[in-house]
């Protein structure tokens, strides 16, 4: 049976019956999307090889393949850092990377952490322990709508993991931090309350902050 509204045949009669000259544009002929595989580590789980549009970026690969929809999708263009993820390096250092502007081609062989990896959950009870960082968010009301949050959580895990490898001088503290969070947007809080979590859970962990042991 055929759908009511008008099919292609319809709008040309009708447009020539009006007069009008239908202008039919040509077909056109849309690149074809080169697939190709990727296999990478994702929160200690090993994923791969899924095949994938060669120029899918990470975070879609995150939400579309994975099913792991915590990175934020903010700005797309690599000036929010909402979508940070943990890149962990074959040398035991971590770093950001925007999951937006990155390929998931790029991460092939690597390991990355993504917020989902952050808290842990009790096997027999159910209940979930959030990480030292989340939990310091959390008494500190940093955030509100909570979008800008996951990419806070991942540049501060980066911040402590490299402080725990170079600890800084305490007179350094509050530079060390502003940078570390500078790129990244919060349209909800103003940072400030995200800066003294972060400030007081540096303070609190032994071995950061020189002389604090
Ligand atoms: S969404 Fe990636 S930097 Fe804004
Ligand atoms: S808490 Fe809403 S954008 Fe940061």
């Amino acid at each position: 049976m055929k759908a009511s509204g008008f099919g292609l045949n319809e709008a040309i009669a009708v447009a020539q019956s009006s007069g009008q000259s239908a202008a039919i544009a040509p077909a056109q002929t849309l690149p074809a999307v080169e697939m190709k595989p990727v296999s990478m580590t994702v929160n200690g789980r090993s994923i791969g090889p899924v095949t994938v549009p060669e120029q899918i970026m990470l975070i879609d690969f995150l939400h579309e393949y994975l099913g792991l929809t915590g990175s934020r999708l903010g700005c797309g263009q690599g000036v929010c850092h909402a979508c940070v993820v943990i890149l962990d390096n074959a040398d035991g250092t971590s770093e950001e990377v925007r999951s937006c502007i990155t390929s998931a081609q790029f991460f092939d062989g690597r390991k990355i952490r993504t917020i989902e990896g952050h808290a842990t959950r009790d096997a027999h009870s159910g209940n979930a322990t959030l990480s030292p960082i989340q939990q310091k968010f959390l008494e500190h009301f940093s955030f509100q709508c909570g979008y800008c949050t996951p990419g806070f959580v991942n540049s501060t895990t980066v911040l402590i993991e490299r402080l725990k490898r170079h600890p800084i001088e305490r007179s350094a503290l509050e530079e060390t931090i502003s940078q570390a969070l500078d790129a990244h947007l919060c349209r909800c809080t103003g940072y400030v309350r995200y800066y003294e979590a972060v400030k007081e859970l540096v303070l609190d962990t032994p071995g950061l902050v020189k002389g604090s042991e």
